[in-house]
């Protein structure tokens, strides 16, 4: 079965808000609390007397692989088999993964998997990996973009380029004009978690507790890549400790494990170590990105351009930078082009609202930028530039919602915006130089089909089971919120079960789809239980409600428990999404702010408080809702400020690969964080008639601090992250 959402969502029981809507804490919140929460490599009974492996990876970022001598870890202590692609049977590069989770004969990045060793201890595999013995033969890679840019072709994606008018034209005669180029460098996502996989064989059935944001992917990619059918594996990942788009497809650690389970006859655990993530799995791809903006003099844009550039292994896909620029901004005079080049550094793939979060790093200090060349506020000139229909296509295709001028004056109002002195480099406190800046945020809304099991027993306990993963979003309180909702109970009275293959096939956790996704699954399961129950009590379900643990209809009323029966009633369904989201362009919106302390003689940053105000449909629960806000807002931090992958040019590989220094900051970094949702409903969106809110939060936070840190020094670096060593020179006391 499943429910078609191909027309907007009427009035239904979500629309209540007894539960839906309120700040509830996590439901899960005590077992992470008290490590009741199993992790990945913590599945000690799940796979007892489980063996340890440890990844060997490539010292080279290019070429292959001579010959490979495994005798000597072999003979070491403990050690029961060392994988590698010589002996680890038949492989197939599933179509997810751009390089092979196992490298040989041919190595494509530098630390991709040559090699496991497993062993009865992790202290033993992790000393006998320094005994394979690989002999390679080296080939000169390609790993600096700006010089791989003039290589650069239209990426392949369908709509790599766009455009509306006649750009050139426009740009040419425009009375303002702005044209820049910014750069942002690679990034690591750095999620607490690393990669961490248990995997265990039962004849030719395969079981890999691991952590993963996509279920069903996994179960794919593991079967494609082993030969096997899907029916074989199952894929179990109930608790994930963040993600950031690093875990959306198995990793070397997942494959490997199940490798070497098969190896040695019993279950293998196998977790990257942190500094073999940054090259072993993906990272974001560095960008530089040309705008060119062309406006009146009342600021009303006639003209916009953005290019990006980025590069991949061949075969990899570009950062989709120039995304919002497609949809944010009025001008009939447009394009937006994507352009990608061929590296040889490690695979680029999401991270964190891709496309966005970099894009409009650009794009907003560019706004920025053409604000002072007016003469006009920034939030000012993103009011006037505001558009209610998808500007490439046309008024034929409107927005679903779109409350971006709301959270532009909501959002200044509540940060005192009022207060900020236009002209830079005039406020003082001691030795901080101190300045405002806002950007706009802008994330798509992505929806995709999604299933539940729904079931209510005798004594009237929900259970819902899915498998979404909660990726530290918040997933299991909004499943039990909706459910508890839709069946009129209280949310004690639900459990919920998620991340398990042999649960129904949900959206799963990525490009923030998977609240408002997953719930509208979970939405569709209890419909049809609803149903279920109204029949079996022998009602009309068109006229039952579900209220206090009660099924009522008319003057007739029985308990939930009682009308399920002794035996209870288990249902089925999912959400499928027709073509509400080619009909309208639908969008999250917000406004960020920040105000900054620059060091008048070191340079030194730090942000003193962060403001925002955030339009994503119905909040399902503004309490996870809002911690998802901060967490991204302090990853724009982040990327404004410190987060980059510094590239060893002679050898290919990415050299801040710990915590040490591959840098990011934390809540505590930031005094003041203020989040605002305004109101709105997306019945175009969902039954839910929310939208995605978990990346929103990033996707220009950057921006409004690196304009913060322009306001409050007047200078303007446009190459992140705007460490200290950019501003020094410059600052008034040098
Ligand atoms: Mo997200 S970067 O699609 O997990």
């Amino acid at each position: 079965m499943s429910m078609k959402f191909d027309s907007p969502a009427g009035a239904n029981p979500i629309d209540r808000q007894r539960v839906i809507g309120r700040p509830l804490d996590r439901i899960d919140g005590p077992l992470k609390v008290t490590g009741g929460a199993r992790y990945a490599y913590e599945q000690h009974e799940a796979a007892p007397n489980a063996a340890y492996g440890w990844v060997v990876g490539a010292t080279i970022a290019k070429g292959r692989i001579r010959s490979i001598d495994t005798r000597h870890a072999e003979a070491a202590p403990g050690v029961l088999a060392v994988v590698t692609a010589a002996n680890a049977g038949p492989l197939k590069k599933s179509s997810s993964h751009t390089a092979s989770l196992l490298g040989g004969p041919v190595i494509q990045h530098y630390d991709q998997a040559v090699a496991l060793v497993v062993a009865e201890t992790l202290e033993q595999a992790r000393d006998a990996a320094r005994l394979v013995d690989v002999d390679y033969v080296a080939e000169t890679g390609r790993f600096d973009l700006a010089s791989a840019r003039s290589q650069a072709k239209t990426a392949s994606d369908q709509d790599a380029v766009t455009s509306a008018g006649d750009f050139d034209t426009a740009f040419k005669d425009a009375a303002v004009k702005l044209d820049q180029v910014y750069t942002t460098p690679d990034q690591s996502h750095q999620m607490m978690e690393p990669h961490a996989s248990v995997a265990a064989w039962q004849d030719d059935k395969l079981t890999i507790w691991t952590s993963s944001q996509m279920v069903a992917w996994a179960v794919r990619d593991t079967a494609a890549t082993l030969g096997i059918p899907r029916e074989n594996v199952r894929i179990v990942s109930p608790f994930i400790g963040g993600g950031f788009g690093s875990k959306l497809w198995i990793r070397a650690d997942a494959l490997l494990a199940a490798l070497g389970a098969r190896k040695v006859g019993r279950a293998v655990k196998v977790a990257l170590a942190r500094p073999q993530i940054a090259n072993n799995t993906t990272h974001r791809p560095a960008t530089i990105q040309r705008l060119r903006i062309g406006a009146d003099q009342r600021g009303i844009i006639g003209a916009i351009a953005h290019e990006s550039w980025s590069g991949n292994l061949p075969g990899g896909e570009p950062e989709t930078a120039a995304q919002q620029t497609r949809l944010l901004y009025r001008g009939e005079n447009r394009m937006t082009a994507h352009y990608l080049a061929e590296l040889d550094l490690p695979e680029g793939n999401s991270m964190r609202a891709p496309g966005e979060a970099v894009g409009l790093l650009a794009i907003e200090v560019a706004m920025d930028e053409l604000a002072e060349k007016l003469g006009i506020d920034p939030v000012e000139l993103r009011i006037r530039n505001d558009v209610q229909f998808d500007p490439e296509k046309g008024p034929g295709r409107p927005f679903s919602s779109r409350k971006f001028v709301e959270c532009l004056t909501i959002g200044a109002e509540r940060f005192h915006w009022s207060r900020r002195n236009p002209k830079p480099g005039q406020v003082r406190d001691g030795r901080w130089l101190v300045g405002m800046g806002m950007a706009s945020a802008f994330r798509n809304n992505l929806v995709r089909k999604s299933g539940a099991r729904a079931r209510v027993d005798g004594r009237g306990i929900v259970t819902i089971e899915t498998d979404m993963t909660d990726i530290g979003t918040g997933s299991y309180t909004i499943i039990a919120q909706t459910a508890a909702e839709m069946m009129g109970v209280p949310i004690d009275r639900v459990e919920v079960k998620l991340g398990d293959s042999l649960f129904p096939v949900s959206a799963g956790s990525g490009g923030q789809w998977g609240g408002n996704s997953s719930t509208a699954g979970v939405y569709a399961a209890c419909v049809a239980l609803r149903a279920a129950v109204a029949q079996k009590a022998g009602f009309n379900a068109a006229d039952t409600d579900f209220v206090d643990g009660h099924v009522v209809a008319g003057n007739r009323r029985v308990g939930l428990g009682e009308a399920a029966g002794a035996d209870g009633i288990t249902v089925e369904d999912r959400i499928e999404y027709g073509d509400l989201d080619k009909r309208y362009a639908q969008a999250t919106f917000g406004a960020h702010f920040c105000e900054v302390g620059v060091d008048a003689l070191t340079g030194e940053v730090r942000v003193r408080r962060q403001g925002g105000a955030f339009a994503a449909g119905r909040i399902l629960n503004p309490k996870s809702a809002r911690s998802q806000v901060i967490g991204a807002m302090t990853m724009g931090v982040g990327a404004a400020l410190m987060e980059e992958l510094v590239i060893d040019e002679r050898f290919g590989y990415f050299a801040t690969r710990d915590l040490a220094d591959y840098h990011v900051p934390v809540h505590a970094d930031i005094p003041e964080q203020d989040v605002f949702f305004v109101e709105e409903l997306d019945d175009k969106s969902s039954p839910m008639k929310a939208k995605g809110v978990g990346e929103l939060g990033i996707c220009g936070a950057g921006a409004a601090v690196a304009n913060a840190i322009y306001n409050a020094t007047g200078i303007r670096v446009r190459d992140y992250p705007l460490t200290l060593d950019k501003l020094i020179e410059k600052l008034p006391m040098a």
